[in-house]
């Protein structure tokens, strides 16, 4: 497949078959996913990839924080609030979501239980964690973002879909805790992946994208 190909059918998949993706696919994914570039080479990713009990373990631990209404406290800072065109694309993405499933403005708890979904892993069977370094803060993660781009690319490829999901960063205690992680490391964010399940509306959700004007400025 060509990479605009790649480029095109990658969409944010929200509810997936409950078939696994063979263990060898995934290793060669990410085997191939290793010749992403990072800054000085230094290949900062440190990707936890969860299945099978351990990953329902963690979906359970997840789900009793998030309902607890534990605060979120994230490893790196996720607090910038969007402002202008950017708050205007969020609300467009987020309508876009929304509507697919029915789910309108005024319903704050419609909107609630699907944000909720972000921590059972939309029902994926497998998730990876993007994790490294806290000490790299933006410089290592200008390199876990590329390197999750190749691994959604290659997904794509291999008739996988995933989503990626700022949202899996949010509790890292529990994700630490099941993984048993250092200390030092933060968890970026994470991504659910598998097979997509075709018929759900939720997949039907598709985003739009700014044309090159606003985008891309040409100097000569
Ligand atoms: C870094 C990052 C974090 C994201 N976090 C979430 C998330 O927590 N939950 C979610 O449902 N989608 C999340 N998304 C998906 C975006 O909403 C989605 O990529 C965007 O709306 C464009 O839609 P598309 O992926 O279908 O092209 C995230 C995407 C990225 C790149």
């Amino acid at each position: 497949m060509t990479i605009i190909k790649l480029l095109e059918q990658r969409t944010s998949t929200r509810a997936f078959l409950d078939k696994p993706v063979s263990e060898s696919l995934i290793k060669s994914i990410f085997t191939m996913a290793q010749q992403s570039p990072s800054n000085c080479n230094v290949q900062p990713w440190q990707a936890c990839v969860v299945s099978g009990k351990k990953k329902d373990e963690l979906k359970d631990s997840l789900m009793t924080a998030v309902m607890s209404g534990t605060p979120p406290n994230p490893d790196f800072n996720w607090t910038a609030k969007y402002e202008g065109i950017h708050r205007e694309r969020q609300f467009g993405s987020a309508n876009a979501l929304y509507s697919s499933i029915g789910v309108t403005r005024e319903d704050k708890q419609g909107r609630q239980l699907a944000m909720v979904r972000n921590w059972s892993f939309f029902d994926a069977p497998h998730a990876v964690f993007f994790t490294m370094d806290k000490y790299l803060d933006i410089m290592g993660a200008v390199d876990l973002g590329i390197y999750a781009q190749s691994i959604a690319l290659l997904f794509t490829e291999h008739g996988i879909s995933s989503c990626m999901q700022g949202a899996l960063g949010q509790f890292p205690d529990p994700v630490k805790n099941a993984l048993n992680l250092p200390e030092q490391r933060g968890i970026l964010f994470g991504m659910s992946f598998g097979y997509a399940d075709n018929n759900a509306v939720v997949n039907k959700t598709r985003t739009e994208r700014e044309s090159i004007e606003n985008a891309v400025t040409f100097f000569n």
